[in-house]
């Protein structure tokens, strides 16, 4: 379909557009999207996405490195739905060497840790944990001191009556428990658990055993179902070519006591997680246009010639190019636009992601990197926009809130929350981040922090979450007419928004009512 001649002079595109506004800066809410015809509907589009020669998501969604929001959890559920999770660098290195092996390890559907019991314990004690706890099931394999399984005990004798007997007494022994052999479990370990549950009528739980007898997981068959339908869901688990979830991590540009790059560090620690599975580093910083930053990629670079590197953060063209020349596959863009971020009020630098992107973007085009638009995200709006100048979203806020976050749950006033902090806060960098803000990091030296400690309101499985983000996306791809990616990218047209239309685009004039979705 034509586009009418009456449009163009205000419904531009990116390269009309952001030159015509280069003497302001803009972010997310300046500006908006014009629709297009279209004969796309949005559960039709296709939202996988290139950030490598080998490494490709399936949404274009990443979980940021930070603290509060990427370990092990929560990037096997970002990966799960097709995206990926940075590990964050916030900890020893041998800890982030197993929170890589967590994931790449992971079998989805799975239960790699399930929860035991002991042939001492009482049931009365069980009961007790289970209340603690707050588990939602009542059924426990039951292991001896050594590993070794013994028996199950089955959620129908963990009653209150029963609670003076030893879970020895109660337990259903080993011979009669259903197993199998974690050897036998193959490529496609749910299918396999798919088939047991077909030939055994009744039996709902399959324990995985090595060839010790030691307990290795736990198969329910409530979860392998629900992983056999979702294997129709249009968004796989983002996976490596041996079908194991995909993993980033961190690091930081390393410097050793007389304060040059520790290079010999970094290539050690990266060298680990190489050989623990990582797909992807990413170097993380503050300031991505920097000696220091360049350097660790460019060394990267040359030791592993085939990983993928992610490296930041910039906001200028000159920053993209320098990058990409040392060597980084993408790029991430955003200097202070984060939700924790106190970088533009502390140092005074900073530029609005729109413009930030676009410049970025541009560059990156004419090197072939890709951009990774990180920071400032609140809704599934913001991504779209997002989206028409790079190749994925950073989320840090979006995802800090659900249960996959590190951390616990928080009860203020009847309503539950996570805590969330900037890693240029005092207390993340404490913990070790400082090298992020180029700060010392002896944490009794005076530091300027960039960052803010807040809460979150808890909200939900990352799954959950990232339905959301999806169908905002596809929607905002349909209005477009973009089949896929690159076509938002190419169709993608812009103006400026008023602070009028700003109130204009959000609800207004109403109560609103909550719908308790
Ligand atoms: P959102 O808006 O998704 O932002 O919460 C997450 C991103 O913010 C960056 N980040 C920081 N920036 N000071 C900053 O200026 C900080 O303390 C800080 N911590 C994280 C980071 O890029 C992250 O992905």
């Amino acid at each position: 379909m034509r586009n009418s001649g009456f449009d163009d002079p205000f419904y531009q595109p990116a390269d009309h557009f952001f030159p015509a506004n280069n003497k302001l800066a803009l972010t997310f809410d300046d500006i908006t999207l014009a629709t297009l015809f279209s004969e796309i509907l949005p559960r039709d589009t296709q939202l996988d996405t290139q950030l490598a020669e080998n490494l490709r998501l399936n949404i274009p969604v990443i979980s940021s490195d930070m603290d509060t929001v990427t370990e092990s959890r929560m990037a096997i559920a970002m990966a799960a739905n097709g995206g990926l999770g940075l590990i964050h660098y916030n900890m020893p290195e041998r800890q982030q060497l197993s929170e890589v092996s967590r994931v790449k390890n992971h079998v989805h559907g799975l239960i790699q840790e399930p929860i035991q019991v002991t042939p001492e314990q009482l049931i009365g004690d069980v009961l007790k944990m289970i209340e603690e706890r707050k588990f939602a099931f009542g059924t426990f394999p039951v292991v001896n001191e050594k590993g070794k399984l013994v028996g199950l005990l089955s959620g129908h004798v963990v009653k209150p009556r029963y609670a003076k007997r030893k879970v020895a007494e109660a337990l259903t022994p080993r011979a009669q428990v259903h197993t199998i052999r974690q050897k036998e479990l193959g490529k496609d370990p749910i299918a396999r658990a798919d088939k047991f549950f077909n030939e055994h009528p009744g039996i709902h739980k399959l324990l995985v055993v090595d060839d010790k007898d030691n307990l290795r997981g736990l198969f329910t068959m409530s979860d392998v179902e629900r992983i056999t339908q979702e294997r129709d869901a249009q968004f796989k688990p983002a996976r490596d070519a041996h079908f194991h979830l995909i993993c980033g991590a961190a690091v930081s540009a390393t410097r050793n006591a007389f304060g040059e790059l520790d290079r010999e560090r970094i290539l050690n620690h990266v060298g680990a997680l190489v050989e623990r599975g990582v797909d992807v580093i990413a170097v993380s910083t503050a300031h991505g246009y920097s000696k220091g930053v360049g350097d660790t990629v460019r060394v990267l670079r040359d030791a592993f010639p085939q990983l993928p590197l992610i490296a930041g953060n910039v906001t200028s063209a000159a920053g993209v190019e320098y990058l990409a020349d040392c060597g980084a596959n993408a790029i991430k863009v955003g200097q202070g636009p984060g939700s924790i971020c106190t970088t533009r009020i502390v140092a005074g630098v900073g530029i609005p992601q729109m413009t930030a992107l676009y410049v970025s973007s541009r560059a990156a085009a004419k090197k072939k990197v890709a951009i990774l638009a990180d920071g400032g995200i609140t809704k599934s709006g913001d991504i779209v926009k997002a989206l028409t100048l790079s190749q994925a979203v950073i989320c840090g806020g979006i995802f800090a809130g659900c249960n996959e976050a590190p951390g616990e749950v928080i009860e203020i006033g009847g309503k539950l929350y996570k805590q969330y902090r900037g890693m240029g806060s005092f207390a993340a960098m404490k913990t070790g981040s400082a090298a992020r803000y180029g700060q010392p990091a002896n944490p009794t030296q005076k530091v300027a922090a960039e960052g803010i400690e807040a809460l979150k309101e808890a909200c939900g499985s990352v799954d959950r979450v990232l339905a959301q983000l999806i169908g905002g996306i596809q929607s905002g791809m349909g209005y477009l007419g973009a089949a896929n990616l690159a076509q938002l990218r190419d169709k993608a047209r812009y103006t400026r928004v008023s602070p009028a239309g700003m109130r204009e685009a959000a609800p207004h004039d109403v109560v609103e009512l909550k719908t308790g979705n």
